[in-house]
């Protein structure tokens, strides 16, 4: 098959064009950042350009997944015009340009939809109810996908791994400031489930194969704290989880309010894809693995 990825030098972008790259054709779509990768590249900045009829016309792709946003929660409160052009309209006209073209559209979203006030597990039949700038332009995009392109897929996800600038995931935050020696906070008042990106990649692809559609939680089935996180990569990676401070969230000098449970099922997703949502601790090792192997150095090669 052949796939677009827009934001494909993001965080999960680009591990997605690693681990898809191996079955799959793939095109990747940046602003610039990448020179070198082992895929082709358009490069296109989506404030100045989104005419996509003509691109989707001359590379008819089979997929297109849009993983391109501005996915940093206090960047949105301060610029929110650009978060609702990235997070809502790219989305939407996207979205809109597949559907004419039978194209199968996945959309990334997020687990910060949700207040993070309920004590269970969230499921997609929830009602949102986005507390900044980034999940409100996130939920709205959600919506604009769905009303633009029912049969388009959308995920919500949260997610690590290792990155082109080295600092794009909570995982890259633990492993080096830890490896300096350096004094970090944990919070022990926020809950999430991180999944490996290479996990979400490989979930993504094998949606897209099983043709879902619809509105999915793909994420890890563990919940935790960002703290417990914190602790599982440094006894991972063999560094000091003493240096990690059980902190409260509400003694941060974050801009953007912060749910404080982001716990939400994958009942519905493990049911339709028909296998097991993959183990956090599998994923952590893979994290370590891909890390005494070189990969990060790798993948920040392909950059200017
Ligand atoms: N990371 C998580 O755990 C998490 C959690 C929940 C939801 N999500 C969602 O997952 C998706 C992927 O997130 P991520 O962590 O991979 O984000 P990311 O690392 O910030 O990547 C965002 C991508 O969008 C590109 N981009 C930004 N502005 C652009 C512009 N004007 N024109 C063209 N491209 C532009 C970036 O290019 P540059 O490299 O040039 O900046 C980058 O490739 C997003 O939809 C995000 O909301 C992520």
């Amino acid at each position: 098959m052949k796939l677009l990825i827009t934001g494909a030098s993001g965080l999960l972008g680009i591990n997605l064009a690693m681990e898809a790259m191996r079955e799959h054709e793939v095109i990747g779509v940046d602003r610039g950042r990448l020179q070198s990768a082992p895929f082709p590249v358009i490069k296109t900045n989506f404030f100045n350009s989104r005419a996509f009829d003509p691109a989707l016309d001359s590379i008819q792709p089979d997929w297109v997944i849009n993983c391109a946003a501005l996915a940093n929660l206090d960047e949105c409160e301060k610029h929110p015009g650009q978060a609702r052009i990235l997070n809502t309209d790219l989305p939407r006209e996207l979205a809109t340009a597949c559907a004419t073209r039978n194209i199968k559209f996945i959309h990334l979203s997020t687990d910060a939809v949700f207040d993070g006030e309920k004590t269970d597990a969230y499921t997609e039949d929830d009602e949102p109810n986005p507390l900044g700038v980034y999940s409100q332009t996130k939920l709205a995009g959600e919506r604009a996908v769905q009303s633009a392109n029912p049969d388009a897929i959308i995920a919500r996800v949260n997610f690590f791994g290792w990155s082109l600038t080295n600092r794009r995931s909570l995982g890259e935050f633990f492993v080096n400031n830890l490896s300096e020696g350096k004094n970090v906070s944990g919070f022990t008042d926020v809950i999430f489930c991180p999944m490996w990106v290479n996990h979400l990649a490989q979930t993504l692809v094998a949606m897209l194969e099983k043709n879902l559609s619809g509105l999915y939680h793909v994420l890890g089935a563990q919940p935790m704290s960002k703290y417990q996180f914190g602790v599982e990569i440094a006894r991972t990676f063999g560094l000091r989880e003493e240096l990690i401070s059980p902190r409260s969230v509400l003694s941060s000098d974050l801009t953007a309010r912060r749910s404080p449970s982001l716990w939400l099922s994958t009942h519905k997703l493990s049911t339709d894809l028909g296998r097991e949502i993959p183990r956090f601790s599998t994923g952590l090792a893979g994290f370590y693995t891909q890390y005494q192997q070189g990969y990060p150095q790798k993948i920040r090669g392909y950059q200017q």
